[in-house]
C-alpha cells in the first residue's frame, strides 16, 4: 500500500498494524506530510471548527524527585534553580487566568513531596470552589490510586501524564532503573478508571525513540482511547545526560499530529511550547496540522525561567507577560479563533468510523 492509501484507511478504521505504522513514519513524504495535514484539518474543522481550545498553565514547582535523563528539572540538575508557588500565589494565578478568559486551569509541576495529598486537596478545592464554572488539569506526575481518588473528589476533572514512550526497552534508555514502565501505564489506567479526563503523550524525537517504538506509540493511544494527547519535539537540556543529542524535527512532530488527529479524530491535542520553541511558527504550523489547543503560560514571569525543562524555552521573558493575547493574535492570523470555553472532550459523531 502507498503512503497514501495508509492515511485513507486510518482516516476510516481508525487503525493501523504496527508494521503499517512503521512504514508510514519510516518513509514519509513531504506530499504525505501534507496530505496527511489536509485530512487532518478537514476532521479538526468538522469537530471544533475554527476554534482552538486554551488552557492556563502553571507551572507551580520546579523540584523533582525522578531523575529523567532528558528533562532540566530532574533531580541530579544541581544548577537547576529550584522554586515553589504557594497556595495563595497559585490562586493569584488562576484570578488573572479568569480575567484573562481561561476556563481551565493546568497545574503542572515536577514530582515534589512538598505536595502531599493534603496540600494539593486543599488547592484544588479551593479553586474548584472559586471557579466552578472552570476545568481544572493535574499534571504532577505518577501517584497512587487513592491520591488520585481525592484529587478527583475535590474537583480535578482532567489529568495529563505523557507515558514518553509506550516500548519498554526504550522506556530504560530515558530514564533511570527505579522508574517502572508498568507503573506509569498503569497509572494511565487508574485515572481513566476514576473518572478522570486523561492524557498520555510523548517526546517526538527522543534519543532512542524509531519507528518501531513511535509505531508502539499510536498503537498504545488507539488502545487507551485517551481524551488529550501531548506530544512535542523533544529538546536538549544543557545540564542533563542528553545535552549533546539531537533535538526532534519540526516536519516529524506535525505529521504525528496529524496523524493522532486523523486516528483520534475528536481528541484534545496541543500545539506545545516546544512546538514552538522549535520553529518560531511551530504552534501555527501545529494547528494547520490539526491541533486544536494552546496551553499559555500563566505561571509568574518571576519563575518561568527556572521551569525549564529543555533549552531556549518562549515565554518566559518579560514580553510573555500576556501569552493569552500573543497567542490569540497569532491564531487570528492563521484563521482560527481563541474560545474560552471549557472546552471539554466531546463523544464522537455517529458517522466518523468505528469505536470500540
Ligand atoms: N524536551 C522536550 N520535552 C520535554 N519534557 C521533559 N523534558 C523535555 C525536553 N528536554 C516533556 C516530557 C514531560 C513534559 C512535562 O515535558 O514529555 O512529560
Ligand atoms: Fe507566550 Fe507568545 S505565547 S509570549
Amino acid at each position: 500500500m502507498t503512503n497514501v492509501e495508509l492515511i485513507d484507511r486510518l482516516e476510516a478504521e481508525d487503525r493501523l498494524a504496527a508494521n503499517e505504522w512503521v512504514q508510514l513514519i519510516d518513509s514519509y513524504s513531504t506530499s504525505d506530510r501534507e496530505y496527511a495535514a489536509v485530512r487532518a484539518r478537514e476532521i479538526s474543522h468538522r469537530y471544533f471548527e475554527n476554534k482552538v481550545y486554551t488552557r492556563g498553565l502553571i507551572e507551580f514547582t520546579s523540584y523533582c524527585r525522578n531523575d529523567c535523563y532528558y528533562c532540566g528539572i530532574r533531580r541530579s540538575n544541581q544548577s537547576a534553580e529550584r522554586y515553589r508557588l504557594t497556595e495563595e500565589q497559585i490562586l493569584q494565578c488562576c484570578e488573572e487566568g479568569y480575567r484573562l478568559g481561561f476556563r481551565t486551569f493546568v497545574l503542572q509541576g515536577g514530582e515534589d513531596g512538598y505536595y502531599t495529598d493534603d496540600r494539593i486537596v486543599s488547592i484544588v478545592s479551593k479553586i474548584h470552589t472559586g471557579y466552578p464554572d472552570c476545568a481544572i488539569t493535574l499534571s504532577i506526575g505518577e501517584r497512587e490510586e487513592e491520591s488520585y481518588r481525592r484529587y478527583f473528589d475535590a474537583g480535578a476533572n482532567r489529568y495529563l501524564l505523557r507515558h514518553e514512550t509506550a516500548d519498554r526497552e526504550h522506556y530504560g534508555k530515558l530514564h533511570p532503573e527505579e522508574m517502572s514502565f508498568d507503573h506509569r501505564i498503569e497509572c494511565l489506567y487508574t485515572l481513566r478508571k476514576i473518572g478522570f479526563q486523561t492524557g498520555c503523550g510523548f517526546m517526538v524525537g527522543s534519543p532512542g525513540q524509531t519507528p518501531e517504538t513511535l509505531a508502539q506509540d499510536m498503537l498504545l493511544i488507539r488502545k487507551l482511547h485517551p481524551q488529550m494527547v501531548g506530544i512535542g519535539p523533544f529538546i536538549p537540556h544543557k545540564d542533563t545526560p542528553f545535552r549533546g543529542e539531537a533535538a526532534g524535527t519540526l516536519e516529524l512532530t506535525l505529521f504525528l499530529l496529524s496523524l493522532i488527529r486523523i486516528m483520534e479524530k475528536n481528541v484534545l491535542l496541543p500545539a506545545t511550547t516546544a512546538l514552538g520553541t522549535i520553529a518560531p511558527d511551530g504552534r501555527e504550523q501545529g494547528i494547520l496540522a490539526g491541533a486544536n489547543v494552546v496551553m499559555p503560560n500563566l505561571s509568574p514571569v518571576a519563575v518561568r525561567k527556572k521551569y525549564a525543562l529543555y533549552d531556549n524555552k518562549i515565554c518566559t521573558g518579560e514580553e510573555a507577560a500576556e501569552c493569552r493575547g500573543c497567542l490569540a493574535g497569532r491564531m487570528q492570523r492563521i484563521g482560527y479563533r481563541i474560545v474560552s470555553d471549557r472546552g471539554d472532550w466531546k463523544e464522537r459523531k455517529e458517522t466518523d468510523g468505528v469505536q470500540v
